[in-house]
């Protein structure tokens, strides 16, 4: 695990509203996305760090500094993201202000540190999981802006650098057993999934298209999403793994071109040409 800073995206260009081939939908569910990550991430640090005295393996406390290291970078950089959302009209204070309430407020209230650090550990396996299957293809993000490929591809080379930690607090540290995880598993696909949409389908209104219009792009978008080798059938071999009694983040299959954007980062320092060649590198 490697924390990285300063990295430079060039997201204070122009860069197209639509960055996903010119797709509205497509584009609108990654950034939908990006609005949750600053104070989602926020809440796994929380979480992790609820039990960081109770971590006795100099290793995993070494990692859980690492994770939360990393977390903040990818905090960072998707807030600078969401500015250029904000000045599209996107309601990112009031995205931020409710799911602030929902994770450090009311979910608090009904929840302890173990089921939280559990919610942290899926969802953590849901962003390994989209960041393995989505750069294994390269037709996926084809047509996108390289800038923000280039946030994403960093962002998914850290996920999966960091993709065990909050599991390994869950299970040897808060010594959670399988149905605490299973039961936690279920709540975020439900709840995930519905934030997401709920945020996709405002950025739509915000762009002006009618609920007619947003209706036929939802149709199109679910197809896009569940069609046979469409953007989630290929990820449920991954996604269904965690519900297996022996399962370890490290058991999952790797990102097949991770050395290759670690190799060319080291040699140019360049994010963006980084994330090229993990593009390149998909099938
Ligand atoms: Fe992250
Ligand atoms: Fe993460």
């Amino acid at each position: 695990m490697v924390v990285r800073e300063n990295l430079d995206f060039g997201l204070d260009q122009d860069i197209p509203r639509y960055w996903m081939g010119g797709d509205a939908f497509k584009t609108r569910f990654f950034d939908a996305m990006s609005t949750l990550f600053p104070v989602g991430e926020r809440f796994f640090i929380t979480s992790v760090r609820e039990f960081r005295d109770q971590i006795t393996d100099p290793k995993l406390a070494q990692e859980v500094k690492d994770f939360t290291r990393q977390e903040a970078q990818h905090s960072l950089v998707h807030r600078q993201y969401n500015d250029r959302l904000k000045a599209q009209g996107v309601a990112i204070d009031d995205i931020t202000r409710d799911l602030e309430q929902s994770l450090f407020v009311d979910i608090p209230k009904v929840t302890n540190a173990t089921q939280r650090v559990a919610a942290t550990a899926a969802l953590e396996h849901l962003t390994s999981m989209m960041c393995t299957c989505f750069f294994e293809r390269r037709d996926l993000l084809a047509e996108s802006d390289p800038r923000v490929r280039a946030m994403y591809a960093w962002h998914a080379i850290e996920e999966v650098e960091h993709k065990a930690v909050a599991y390994d607090v869950l299970v040897d540290v808060a010594k959670a057993g399988y149905l605490r995880r299973c039961i936690a598993m279920v709540s975020v696909s439900i709840g995930f999934p519905f934030t997401v949409g709920r945020i996709l389908n405002h950025m739509l209104e915000v762009d002006g298209f009618s609920r007619w219009q947003r209706m036929k792009m939802w149709a199109k978008g679910l197809w896009w999403f569940w069609k046979p080798g469409g953007l989630f059938p290929p990820t449920l071999g991954y996604y269904f793994a965690y519900y297996k009694p022996g399962f370890h983040p490290w058991k999952q299959r790797e990102m097949p071109s991770y050395g290759k954007w670690v190799e060319n980062y080291a040699k140019t320092g360049d994010a963006i040409a980084a994330g090229n060649a993990l593009h390149a590198a998909g099938q």
